[in-house]
């Protein structure tokens, strides 16, 4: 039988394990910090609340590279936490509503986005100033706590410096907003450092968490740890030429040094060994060096899996011709 061919991708148990692989959330010491802020953001709350009344909220901003997993820890915290707040949008009581920041982020669109992300049928013919009173007005009415700006780094993208302005000023009054303030949680892009830290008064209010990159030495052993995982959920043996401090570090630069792009990578790369040799695989260097060429159209002396010497090989260049590189392969 042919080595690529993937005799078992109908098999059902098999899909649903791959299913499961891809539902694996790795927890990382930036998600227990950001884990931290929130529950001390939403104690406070719930403290001022009890007391009747209404400081200033908080809030906070997650920054790293795109593939760091910032949309997938903010997801994640907000499962977590599905049994503290209210996060279903179907309800009337929704004390969490996120959103991804539209494009052009001028304030009345972003605005008019948050509206829809509120349920509220907008019509479109108001300026954004009215615009931002309903949003607000909205808030108080969901009862809504937190709000969730995702891709927030694109709120300053093509403004001019007044147009800025306004964005800083629109963030600051939902924190201050004497009647019902709410917390800001944004994610973004390292652009998003510049909108906040530009006022004072703003960076005072969020706090910054940072995924940082991976580093080629000091994380090799937790990437081979990570492999592991994924294959013991998968139920596969493990081969010796993808348990090596060599292998780790050509995981690493395929994946451009950012942690959910390398778990996505390993999740298509076990998920390419139970495709091709059902649960009897072997999870081994070419699994890889498949996946990476599928998703990058990449030749042998142009895979980093494969080629000598890799380290020329910008990853990043590869896989933004492929799209944003989000799309699974499978
Ligand atoms: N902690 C994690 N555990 C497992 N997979 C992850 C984790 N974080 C991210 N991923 C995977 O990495 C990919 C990119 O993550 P994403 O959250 O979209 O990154 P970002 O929003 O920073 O661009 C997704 O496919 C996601 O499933
Ligand atoms: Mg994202």
């Amino acid at each position: 039988m042919n080595k690529h061919s993937k005799q078992f991708s109908d098999d059902a148990a098999i899909r649903k394990t791959v299913q499961g692989l891809r539902q694996l959330y790795i927890p990382r010491p930036e998600f227990n910090a950001l884990d931290a802020r929130f529950s001390s953001l939403l104690e406070q709350r719930r403290a001022d609340a009890a007391d009747g009344v209404a400081f200033k909220a908080r809030g906070l901003m997650l920054i790293g590279a795109s593939g760091s997993g910032k949309t997938t820890a903010v997801r994640e915290l907000i499962r977590k936490y599905s049994a503290e707040i209210q996060t279903d949008p179907g309800y009337e009581i929704c004390e969490y509503i996120g959103l991804q920041v539209p494009s052009p982020a001028t304030m009345k669109f972003v605005g008019a986005a948050t509206l829809r992300a509120l349920g509220y049928p907008f019509s479109g013919n108001k300026q954004g100033p009215a615009i931002w009173d309903q949003v607000k007005e909205q808030l108080k009415l969901r009862q809504t706590i937190f709000l969730g700006f995702d891709e927030a780094q694109d709120l300053a993208r093509f403004q001019t410096d007044k147009e800025r302005q306004s964005v800083v000023n629109t963030l600051k009054s939902l924190m201050e907003n004497s009647v019902w303030p709410v917390g800001l949680l944004l994610s973004g892009m390292p652009d998003l450092k510049k909108i906040v830290n530009q006022d004072p008064q703003l960076a005072r209010r969020v706090d910054p968490i940072e995924i940082g990159r991976l580093h080629s030495i000091r994380d090799t052993g937790a990437v081979l740890k990570m492999v592991q995982k994924y294959a013991d959920r998968a139920q596969i043996a493990v081969d010796s030429s993808v348990q090596s401090e060599a292998f780790a570090m050509r995981l690493m630069h395929a994946a451009d040094y950012q942690f959910g792009l390398l778990a996505e990578i390993v999740v298509l790369a076990v998920s390419q060994a139970l495709f091709t040799d059902g649960f009897e695989a072997k999870l081994c260097l070419q699994h890889f060096a498949d996946v990476f060429r599928d998703r990058n159209g990449a030749d042998v002396w142009m895979n980093v899996f494969l080629a000598d010497d890799y380290g020329r090989i910008d990853p990043r260049r590869l896989l933004d011709n492929d799209g944003d590189g989000e799309d699974a392969v499978l």
